[in-house]
């Protein structure tokens, strides 16, 4: 009798401890800030610059989508190259601000949307777009934020929705000064860093140490997507520090799958 109340108090804490915040909440708590909000900051710019060279050069890279597009400034760049381009984010604060922020120059021709908007809020590992969708799916600074359990998921969603080409840049290395280093916020948040904006909106106790939650080096990542299919075409130059990006492409002529 005792012996099992004893158990019963171990196992306690452990239930009532709240799980660090992650994943959609965790983005749409700091979208809710005014993350995001700085449009001069885009990752992708090194990615967008590799796909216009590869273009110059006959890749047929026609369609492009954009995985964790927050802002959408990479999808708008990618239309005025006349590139059909959409962009999820896990984050609907994330779409609705690229919404708001761009309109295609064609309508929804423009964008793939198979009937939907061309941003919208979805997670990596389930993509609303049919199989080989787009030709290419570039994707900046999103891989790492992903949870290990999802990293599977996640590669085979890309080797699903992308024909041909990956064009990725991915962290190898933890971050950890976002939250606490940076002001973005807007409205009630002004001025406030990341890290006390999610305070004020209640998740005190639920802060995460650090936003990448998977750091791995380039031979993980390309063993991850050999796997689904793909192998490195060219690496992307960048900043030593900024590791690391990268073009994976499709080892087998892409063969769609029977309806
Ligand atoms: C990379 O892809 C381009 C475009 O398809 C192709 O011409 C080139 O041979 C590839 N490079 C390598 C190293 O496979």
């Amino acid at each position: 009798m005792r012996r099992s109340l004893l158990l019963l108090f171990a196992g306690a804490p452990l239930a009532y401890a709240p799980a660090a915040l992650q994943g959609k909440e965790l983005y749409e708590a700091l979208y809710a800030t005014g993350w995001g909000k700085d449009t001069r900051v885009s990752q992708g710019a090194k990615l967008l610059h590799t796909i216009r060279n590869m273009r110059r050069q006959g890749a047929a890279i026609d369609s492009v989508l954009d995985v964790g597009c927050s802002h959408g400034n990479v999808v708008a760049e990618l239309w005025q190259s006349g590139i059909v381009a959409s962009g999820v984010d896990i984050a609907r604060g994330a779409a609705d601000l690229a919404t708001s922020l761009h309109k295609p120059p064609h309508g929804r021709a423009s964008c793939n949307g198979e009937g939907r908007p061309c941003f919208q809020a979805a997670s990596a590992t389930s993509l609303p777009f049919r199989d080989g969708a787009f030709d290419a799916i570039a994707s900046s600074d999103v891989l790492e934020h992903v949870d290990p359990s999802d990293v599977r998921a996640a590669t085979a969603e890309f080797a699903r929705v992308a024909r041909n080409f990956l064009v990725l840049k991915i962290a190898n290395r933890p971050e950890g000064s976002t939250l606490s280093g940076s002001r973005a916020g807007v409205g009630k948040f002004q001025g406030r860093t990341f890290k006390d904006a999610l305070h004020q909106q209640g998740y005190a106790d639920r802060l995460p140490t650090q936003l990448h939650t998977t750091v791995k080096g380039n031979e993980f990542w390309h063993e991850e997507f050999r796997r689904v299919g793909f192998a490195l075409n060219r690496t992307i130059p960048d900043a030593s520090w900024a590791c690391c990006a990268y073009v994976l492409h499709r080892i087998e002529p892409y063969r769609p799958s029977r309806e």
